[in-house]
């Protein structure tokens, strides 16, 4: 196993690119100002260049829609196991809550892959769409409730951050006292990696007690169902599948709702957009989900051995990323022989490959449903500062506004919704959006 030699940037790739290039950074204001810009520069660079995704962290990232395609579907030639390349990464690292390895689909390969996998396909499969659409339209209108008579608010921090956890830990059977805790948990993942550890410790700590109540006391919900599933999977395992599944999910369906929200707001081409019904939600959230992909930059592959990838000399253990948002905007088009490219067909926003997303439609029926919910309760919305002046999230992984302020016209009451309901005051009944789990 070849690793960074010491004093290089971990996980440097000195074969991508051309040698004269310094890896460009992917962090950072100038990033977070101009993403289409630097992957501009890095395409010229060819299919495959060097990238800073953390002071000492290099990385090789795939920005051709050709060499991502092949390399997400390429099994034999990459792992998606991290732990060679995170043996020579500090251990403070804040690219690891993201990138270090845990026990889950997302780290595994071939027959450990394919058998959690097959549990949470099953599992995601149970949500039944119109009941997953009610039960993301009422938490939707609880939300609203929460800010709805002051005429502002944050979109990103008082609606589209909470709404995806409280649609899990509904699903999932969370007692509505853990709740906060989850929704705290999950949401902290992402944050600084000391702040982020203790996030996912905390989230790992609730799951594990949801798991142990439900294996003791199965009910109608997607944990036991999980628990329930012919893969057998131990509480461990459970454990770690869903805190995967309220994860991953959790932070790309908050992006996605906030990316579509600002495109309606701030692009004159959705004018009118209040009165406008669902064709206009969901040509933002296409038109998102080709340019501004919610993980704009992960795919974290690692080759099983030296190799040679279109063209670019790669060491085994070394990080290879794969830029969705890169490789969907290329010009022209990669995409122009395969399918029409407002379609939803053949961009990359949910991977492809054995990893690719296994809750599309879910996460596209809770986006476009929040969405709805909100242009249908609050009139008069609109941006509460300057578009140029919004703030993105740092970092390499997301593409998404870090806050969204707004204005609107105060209401009274939220048609519907009882005086005073708060989220975390719902009721968490069982097997809102599932079957019969063990049936
Ligand atoms: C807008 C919303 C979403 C987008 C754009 C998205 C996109 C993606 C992408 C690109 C991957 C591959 C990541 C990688 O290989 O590093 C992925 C994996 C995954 N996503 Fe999603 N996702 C979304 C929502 C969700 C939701 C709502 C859930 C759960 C209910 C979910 C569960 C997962 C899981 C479990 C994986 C790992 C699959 C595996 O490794 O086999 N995602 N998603």
């Amino acid at each position: 196993m070849n690793l960074p030699e010491a004093g290089t940037p971990s996980g440097a790739a000195p074969g991508a690119g051309t040698p004269s290039h310094e890896p460009l950074p992917l962090y950072g204001p100038a990033f977070a100002a101009d993403p289409h810009g630097h992957y501009r520069r890095l395409r010229a660079q060819g299919p495959l260049a060097r990238v800073r995704i953390a002071p000492d962290i290099d990385a090789t990232l795939v920005t051709d829609y050709q060499a991502a395609v092949d390399l997400l579907r390429d099994t034999d030639t990459f792992t998606k196991d991290p732990r060679a390349w995170q043996a020579g990464v500090p251990a403070d690292s804040p690219v690891l809550p993201v990138l270090g390895h845990r026990p889950t689909a997302l780290f595994s390969d071939g027959a450990v892959h394919a058998r959690y996998r097959e549990a949470i396909n099953d599992t995601l499969a149970l949500i039944e769409p119109h009941l997953l659409r009610a039960e993301v339209a009422g938490i939707a209108r609880r939300l609203i409730g929460t800010f709805s008579a002051t005429g502002t608010g944050d979109l990103i921090a008082q609606y589209a951050r909470r709404l995806p956890l409280h649609v899990f830990t509904s699903s999932f059977g969370v007692a509505p006292g853990d709740t906060e805790r989850i929704v705290r948990g999950a949401s902290g993942m992402m944050d600084t990696a000391e702040d982020a550890a203790a996030a996912y410790a905390d989230l790992v700590g609730v799951v594990s007690g949801l798991v142990a109540e439900r294996r003791a006391r199965p009910g109608r919900d997607l944990t036991s169902y999980l628990l329930a599933h012919p893969a057998g999977l131990d509480d461990d395992e459970a454990v770690r599948q869903i805190t995967l599944i309220m994860s991953a999910g959790h932070d790309p369906t908050t992006n996605l709702i906030g990316n579509a929200l600002l495109r309606m707001l701030s692009d004159t081409r959705y004018g009118g957009f209040l009165h406008g019904g669902a064709m206009t939600a969901q040509e933002a959230i296409n038109d998102v989900l080709w340019r501004d992909p919610p993980l704009a930059n992960m795919g974290a592959h690692y080759p099983r051995r030296d190799t040679e990838f279109h063209g670019v000399p790669l060491r085994a253990g070394q990080l290879v990323l794969v830029s969705f948002a890169a490789a969907n905007t290329q010009s022209p088009p990669a995409t122009s022989g395969l399918a029409v490219r407002s379609g939803d067909s053949a961009h990359l926003a949910w991977s492809t490959g054995p990893h690719r997303c296994p809750a599309k439609q879910p996460a596209l029926l809770m986006a476009m449903t929040a969405i709805e919910q909100l242009t249908s309760q609050l009139c008069d919305l609109e941006l509460a500062v300057d578009p140029e002046g919004l703030l993105w999230r740092p970092g390499p992984f997301h593409r998404a506004p870090a806050h969204l302020p707004v204005r609107f016209t105060p209401l009274d009451t939220l048609p519907g919704t009882p005086a005073g309901t708060a989220p975390g005051s719902v009721d968490h009944g069982q097997a809102r959006v599932g079957g019969t789990p063990n049936g």
